[in-house]
């Protein structure tokens, strides 16, 4: 999909870079502004009611909380929570992802360095191998890691016991996290949504604050409805703002914010010029759908999976699309988004 250099989602997919417009520089961003307290974590009250309440107890108890696994779309909010989780705990934690453990080697390695009590974080847990799964099944459970010494006839298993850890998981893929990975979680599979207006004012809010930033409430809400329903992407839209009215020497208004906007090729709702792609492929492309994701993604030259797990869930919340067995299809709301 074509758009701006600057803010193509050409490198979603990966944990690292996900999210729509959102670039490298954002990564710096996210640690700047994350939430250092639960009091900063706006909004997915459920999850965190059930977190405090996991933490409270494993801390009464003295023991160390169940394992958890967060999902959602990119950019809502998973791995500040596995940092928030290890600040309640007052314990280090200790983050990697599923692609970077790739030999049993690595996880060895990982596991038995952690200090113990630690929180290890998986980000995209869903890319461990089945390998790596398995190994990591008895360490989940006992507490302990299989070892493999030797090869061929004369090899044998040793046992080695770990120092006890929680393991938070993240994943954007829930649906390709195998079940009986998903079954360990005894602390809770919790799914994290898109957010609210209110939810983001609240987070624009705080982080114009932490930049040193003024801004109107019209601002902030203009900024919160064009942001994807998701905090990375408002604080992202807010730091192009202040950059565009740097530039331009202008102050932080609506005007400067929908100057910047429209540079961006962001509308109203949100959506780019990508969006808008997707939308027409599948009017003109196929008559409105349905359409088989692969013959979609084929017409938009992408891949299958960022079209499914990047475009398609903003769209779907904005009831433009519809997915059915059958495919997508355009939905009467998305044709009038097109004539206008
Ligand atoms: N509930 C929240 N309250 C306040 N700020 C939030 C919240 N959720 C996310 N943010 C902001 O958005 C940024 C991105 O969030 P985070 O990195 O936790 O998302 P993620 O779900 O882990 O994304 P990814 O799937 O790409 O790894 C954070 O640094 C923080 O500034
Ligand atoms: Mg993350």
């Amino acid at each position: 999909m074509s758009s701006t250099p600057e803010l193509s989602p050409r490198s979603v997919g990966s944990s690292e870079e996900s999210g729509v417009f959102v670039v490298r520089g954002d990564r710096q961003l996210d640690a700047t502004l994350r939430p250092s307290v639960w009091d900063e974590y706006v909004g997915q009250s459920h999850v965190k009611n059930n977190i405090q309440v996991l933490l409270s107890a494993a801390k009464k108890r003295g023991d160390m909380p169940e394992h958890v696994l967060f999902y959602g779309p990119p950019g809502v909010g998973k791995t500040s929570l596995a940092h928030l989780v290890a600040t309640a705990l007052e314990v280090p934690l200790k983050t990697t992802s599923g692609v970077a453990i790739e030999r049993a080697a690595d996880l060895a390695a990982i596991l038995t360095n952690l200090e113990p009590g630690s929180i290890l974080f998986i980000d995209e847990i869903h890319q461990l191998s089945h390998k790596i799964e398995e190994l990591l099944y008895p360490a989940l459970e006992s507490g302990t890691l299989d070892i493999v010494l030797g090869r061929g006839p004369s090899a044998r298993t040793v046992e080695l016991a770990l120092p006890p850890f929680m393991l938070v998981g993240a994943t954007t893929r829930m649906s390709q996290l195998s079940s009986p990975l998903r079954s360990r979680f005894g602390g809770g599979v919790f799914q994290l949504d898109f957010y609210s207006d209110e939810d983001l004012c609240a987070i624009i809010k705080r982080s114009a604050a932490v930049l040193g930033l003024t801004a109107s409430e019209e601002v902030i809400e203009m900024i919160a409805s064009r942001s994807r329903a998701t905090p990375r992407v408002a604080n992202a839209l807010l730091k192009r703002v202040r950059d565009y009215a740097q530039v331009h020497e202008r102050e932080i208004d609506t005007k400067t914010c929908e100057l910047a906007c429209e540079m961006f090729g962001i509308d109203q709702l949100g959506l780019t010029k990508d969006d808008r792609r997707y939308l027409e492929t599948l009017l003109t492309g196929f008559k409105g759908g349905p359409a088989g994701i692969r013959a979609l993604a084929s017409a938009l030259h992408e891949d299958p999976d960022s079209v499914e797990h990047v475009y398609e869930p903003y769209l779907l919340r904005l009831g433009f699309i519809e997915r059915s067995s059958q495919g997508r299809r355009l939905t009467q709301t998305g044709r009038e988004y097109l004539r206008t």
